[in-house]
């Protein structure tokens, strides 16, 4: 893919963020503005690929809230990005149902071709990689989001074919807009924070519990020794299978139950 010139003219996205802001918040009763503070903080992700501490500021004044207000609401979400990030964002998930289901092995294999670790950008700028927690589409696990786009059924080499449509210029989810130059590590410093920093400076990221807590990696080590064998077939299709046994209908594979 051709590198973008990356500039940023600020007063030019609020140009063309205000009237949709305007619009947003004639929708709501005098004194609720701030119920479209989440539109309105997409608008400027949209328009400039992350939230900027401008943007950020100029939501507060438009919904009568103060900076503090919308800077928890924006890093209540992994949707925001609060840094400059890559022009795809990847973020698998790394929850109970994807880890079972192999999004280990996955998260190693993305890791590994984008030789980046958690909340990280390559340097060319393309792409940054965040593990995520569980994306509600745990029936299609593993799965991850490509600029917020979600991904199902995820394999080694599905992960192939879409970086190299990624890298050329051909990947179906357009790139996020960038106008400032992104850098290595993306995620707002936790300096002074009390939040987690999730799987940040953990030995080994593929620990699901994050934060060297290897409760997560003991309770999947307990479910995979229990009797019953672990199913590798994709989730959705295990629950047709087993919808069909319930109804005692023949399965999709043709045996009756
Ligand atoms: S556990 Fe991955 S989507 Fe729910």
């Amino acid at each position: 893919m051709a590198a973008a010139e990356i500039s940023r003219d600020f007063s030019a996205t609020v140009a063309k963020v205000e009237p949709e802001a305007r619009k947003l918040i004639a929708q709501y009763p005098e004194g609720c503005a701030r119920s479209a503070l989440l539109p309105i903080l997409h608008a400027f992700q949209n328009v400039e690929g992350w939230l900027s501490p401008e943007a950020i500021e100029r939501a507060a004044e438009w919904v009568g809230v103060p900076v503090s207000v919308v800077e928890s609401t924006a890093s209540f979400y992994t949707l925001f990005h609060r840094r400059p990030v890559g022009r795809y964002m990847l973020q698998p998930c790394r929850n109970l149902s994807c880890i079972i289901n192999g999004a280990g092995e996955i998260m190693a294999h993305l890791r590994g071709r984008l030789e980046v670790g958690h909340n990280q950008t390559t340097p060319d700028g393309l792409f940054s990689y965040e593990e995520a927690e569980c994306l509600a589409a745990c029936d299609r696990a593993p799965c991850m989001q490509v600029n917020l786009q979600f991904y199902y059924d995820l394999t080694k080499e599905k992960i192939d074919a879409m970086l190299q449509a990624m890298r050329d210029g051909s990947f179906e989810v357009p790139p996020l807009p960038q106008n400032a130059v992104p850098g290595p590590d993306w995620h707002v410093a936790p300096e002074g924070a009390k939040k987690s920093t999730g799987a940040q400076g953990v030995p080994s990221p593929d620990d699901p519990g994050g934060l060297g807590d290897a409760s997560g990696r003991k309770m999947i080590e307990r479910l995979t020794a229990d009797a019953a064998p672990i199913d590798a077939r994709p989730t959705h299709e295990r629950l047709i299978a087993d919808g069909a046994a319930l109804l005692g209908a023949p399965s999709p594979n043709g045996s009756a139950h």
